[in-house]
């Protein structure tokens, strides 16, 4: 086990709090991991896939399928600490509720201790937690989506860790039957950053349950990082390699379910282009002694958007997931695989769907729920990046902020400088997805993408990228740009095809980077030139290009006048620098406007 006091006496009061039958260490062994699964193959939670070796299909209670950031809380000391952005409550008056509802939540169940750590072992970015959960379906992910186990309690001895407490909130009291997805109509996603702990209570889904990725990974180390000068994003990491070029790598910021899977495994529909993947959602990164920015994946595995992956959207996704994976949410074939919306153009005859209910292809209602993901290691992916487990991170080249936007923002712009792609990146919205419950398809700030995930006030957030900033020398600091794949005609169409045709974006971009690529200036930013931007075999037309790449200085103002509103929220906590780039942008979109009406 281990001699780390800290730890001992936590587990110790948990198990005296919780009341399990028994406590189990996890050691991350192969052999614990198979007792596990045939424990949730013989409880019928799991179904073994016939088409894909040691791969389960597993549905959820039907309420508990995504994020829910309306529960979801940071208790700091101070409720200005938190922000405008966060739930908050007082933490004394948190934990009251919480030691009343954990006392007696394990009753009939086994107590299962996780050590983790974000990051590859012993790299001077990562950390270490431990998660105590009453799920084995939670222990059989995290040990795709973490490395875990007794090497990490040997990395960790009697150093600090950030003790994450989970329970499905559903005992077995009195002899009460197991069902086969526990959970409870009381959650709470709760943060003391602070203290720097996790309290989750209630849900088995994703984020919710599996608190190494947005609870710490992001929540906590967000404050982390705030303190001791890094940052913690909700970022892809790839590796981008021009024809006969030097790879540079790049890491982006979009919302939940807004493309960052997709984009950070890109089969490049340009001849000869490479695109490699250190991450897919989460990026950890520290100056290195040269004065640039290190990233590292602090995740082993993919927790990725089931439907629209395909051979033909996706392939690298589809091949990681071949073999070692779980699926939850999705539907289940006759053929014993699994089956979603957009997996392929014909949809099968028939199918088990994600309520475990025959499913045919004319019922009308989705086989799989809009949130259903497959959890897959990382290690399978064919183009997996050959430095995504070192321990020193691949210096970042360029940052790229984005959403879901039908109108508005061009395919891609490129920020003047530093400040204004922290405005850039404070200025993000996007239209809502199911990855949170909540109204889908509702435009709303989703700043850096970190809305639902920044452990602070977001006020302060922006100070910490605009201080970064002040004290690096600019010239090696990633340059910023913001992208939209989604903008959309008047009839509601996408205009730009996306996944791998965004290669020509990054193209740009990355001779941006070299200083190389033609531009125009526009009050947004520059944007490519059309002449120049490279749709070489591409069926579109000089009209789409043009609009995708329209800057309207009306829609621009309506815009900033909206930004005016929000940017009130933060208060005195919002940085100066951030009034000062809206004020810039208001004159080059007036200065805009007026030589058009002129
Ligand atoms: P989280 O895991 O929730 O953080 O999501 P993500 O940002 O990784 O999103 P993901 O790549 O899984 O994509 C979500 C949805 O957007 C999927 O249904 C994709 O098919 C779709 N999508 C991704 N990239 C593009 C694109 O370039 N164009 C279009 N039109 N859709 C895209
Ligand atoms: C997201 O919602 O951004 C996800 C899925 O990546 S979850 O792990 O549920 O947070
Ligand atoms: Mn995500």
């Amino acid at each position: 086990m281990t001699e780390n006091q800290k730890l001992k006496n936590w587990v110790k009061e948990m198990a005296e709090l919780c009341q399990p039958d028994s406590v189990h260490w996890c050691d991350g062994s192969e052999e614990e991991n198979q007792n596990l699964i045939a424990q949730c193959v013989n409880s019928g939670q799991f179904i073994p896939l016939k088409q894909r070796k040691n791969s389960y299909w597993v549905v959820s209670d039907p309420t508990d399928v995504a994020r829910v950031e309306d529960r979801t809380f940071i208790c700091s000391e101070k409720q200005i600490d938190a922000g405008p952005t966060n739930n908050w409550m007082y933490p004394k008056e948190m934990k009251v509720i919480l030691n009343d509802i954990y006392k007696g939540c394990m009753k009939g169940r086994t107590m299962y201790v996780i050590p983790f750590s974000m990051g590859p072992l012993g790299s001077r970015i990562s950390h270490i937690g431990v998660e105590i959960t009453d799920s084995p379906y939670v222990v059989i992910n995290m040990r795709i989506m973490t490395r875990m186990g007794k090497k990490v309690l040997d990395v960790l001895g009697n150093g600090d860790f950030v003790p994450c407490m989970h329970s499905v909130g559903y005992p077995l009291t009195d002899g009460k039957a197991d069902v086969s997805w526990p959970c409870s109509t009381t959650k709470y996603i709760v943060h003391f950053p602070e203290e720097r702990s996790i309290w989750s209570y209630g849900s088995g889904y994703g984020g919710n349950a599996l608190l190494g990725k947005k609870c710490f990974a992001l929540r906590i180390a967000s404050a982390l990082a705030h303190d001791e000068g890094w940052l913690a994003e909700h970022m892809l990491i790839l590796g981008l390699t021009p024809p006969n070029g030097e790879k540079k790598y790049i890491a982006a910021a979009f919302p939940s379910a807004c493309g960052k899977t997709n984009l950070a495994m890109l089969t490049p529909s340009l001849p000869g282009w490479k695109v490699e993947t250190v991450g897919d959602d989460i990026a950890w990164m520290k100056f290195g002694d040269d004065g640039r920015l290190y990233a590292i994946n602090p995740e082993a595995g993919f927790f990725g958007v089931a439907p629209g992956t395909s051979m033909k959207t996706n392939a690298n996704a589809m091949l990681s997931m071949t073999e070692n994976s779980i699926f939850t949410n999705v539907a289940y074939t006759d053929d014993g695989d699994v089956w979603w919306e957009g997996m392929t153009d014909d949809k099968p005859a028939h199918l088990i769907d994600w309520h475990k209910k025959d499913w045919t292809s004319d019922c009308g209602t989705p086989s799989s729920h809009p949130n259903s993901r497959f959890t897959a290691p990382a290690s399978q992916c064919p183009v997996i990046d050959p430095a995504w487990e070192d321990p020193k991170g691949v210096p970042i080249s360029a940052f790229f902020f984005g959403g879901r936007r039908a109108n508005v923002i061009p395919l891609i712009t490129e920020a003047y400088d530093w400040n204004h792609g922290v405005y850039m990146g404070s200025a993000s919205s996007s239209e809502m997805t199911a990855a949170a419950a909540g109204t889908i398809g509702k435009l709303r700030h989703d700043p850096f993408a970190m809305l639902p995930f920044c452990g602070y006030n977001m006020g302060d957030y922006f100070k910490h990228w605009i201080e970064i900033g002040k004290k690096s020398d600019e010239s090696r600091l990633p340059k910023i740009f913001y992208v939209n794949w989604f903008r959309k005609d008047e009839k509601g169409k996408f205009m730009w095809h996306g996944y791998g045709d965004n290669i020509r974006a990054l193209k740009w971009a990355l001779e941006r980077v070299d200083g190389t690529g033609k531009f125009i200036k526009t009050p947004m930013g520059k944007i490519p030139d059309i002449n120049e931007f490279d749709v070489s075999g591409l069926d579109i037309s000089r009209e789409t290009l043009e609009k995708l790449f329209e800057v309207s200085p009306e829609e621009g103002l309506n815009e900033l006048n909206e930004m005016r509103e929000y940017y009130k929220i933060f208060g005195d906590r919002l940085p100066k620098e951030l009034l000062d780039e809206i004020d810039a942008l208001a004159e080059r979109l007036k200065k805009r406007r007026d030589k058009v009406e002129a």
